[in-house]
């Protein structure tokens, strides 16, 4: 797709309903991102979620689609502690949870463990730029690689994923123009998020496109709002239980009249049979 100049579209999805949506929207590849943290779990960041989140919600997406690539994000400190522990846990991503790939963060520190995983058979795709597991050391979530020095280490980060195997690399929150350069440089797709309109493809987080978002970051539109349609749905569910409205029989099931005369035979119930009463 990139030689031939098709723009790749990556969505993000955490769990079945997001995952059928992405697929029948045409994406061509899923991330199951540890922003799942946010998005789903209600962490204010991706660094709580643990390798157990990422296995359960990538079989979900996996169980759910059947065309598109699902890539698992290894989550944060599940390939810092050892290049063995690494290739173990992207190992279960791929064998348990069925995707097809993982992602990391980091350029030239993690270019030796990308050249073990792809060895081993695990394809991998890289994420430069911001990458949120490393909130607490850029000290906030803002544009990186905004000044020379910046960018040309982002380029040599780029150019050392691409050596060491990976087969993609994720630019986030960086300079349109500074994209644009690692993408020229590059052999391989790079997939931007907020990082302008001359990357490969494009990826973007589910919720923020459909209004299931607490905000809308300026990278990201908002085409919907789901979170209106759902909550007028579920107020009308609860208004109708109070009016009596809801269940209507075309809700209900019902018993044939000899069962409810039998029924009505043995009644009142006595003793330990009654419930509450044993
Ligand atoms: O976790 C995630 O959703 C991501 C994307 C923002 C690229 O890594």
């Amino acid at each position: 797709m990139k030689r031939s100049g098709d723009p790749i579209v990556m969505v993000t999805a955490y769990d079945a309903p997001s995952a059928r949506i992405a697929e029948a929207a045409g994406a061509d590849a899923v991330l199951v991102g540890d922003s799942l943290g946010m998005t789903v779990l209600g962490y204010g960041s991706t660094l709580p979620v643990t390798l157990d989140d990422m296995l359960r919600h990538t079989a979900a997406v996996v169980r759910s689609v059947s065309r598109p690539l699902v890539v698992a994000d290894m989550p944060f400190g599940s390939y810092q502690a050892s290049p063995d522990d690494a290739v173990a846990n992207a190992v279960r991503l791929l064998a348990e949870a069925g995707a097809a790939a993982v992602k990391l963060e980091g350029g030239r520190s993690v270019a030796p463990l990308v050249e073990r995983m792809v060895a081993a058979g695990i394809p991998v795709m890289g994420h430069l730029g911001l990458t949120p597991q490393s909130v607490n050391v850029f000290g906030g979530y803002r544009v990186r690689a905004k000044e020379a020095g910046e960018a040309i280490a982002l380029v040599e980060d780029a150019l050392a994923l691409e050596t060491a195997g990976a087969f993609a690399v994720v630019l986030e929150l960086v300079p349109a123009e500074v994209a644009a350069i690692v993408t020229e440089e590059l052999e391989i797709p790079t997939i931007g998020i907020g990082a302008g309109p001359s990357c490969d493809g494009q990826v973007q987080v589910f919720h923020d496109l459909v209004g299931l978002s607490t905000f809308t970051p300026r990278h990201a539109k908002r085409y919907a709002d789901a979170e209106q349609v759902l909550a007028d749905a579920v107020a009308a569910y609860v208004r109708e239980v109070r009016e009596g409205a809801f269940p209507g029989d075309e809700n209900a099931t019902h018993a044939s009249e000899p069962v409810v005369a039998e029924l009505e035979t043995v009644l009142p119930l006595a003793g330990p049979r009654r419930a509450g009463e044993e």
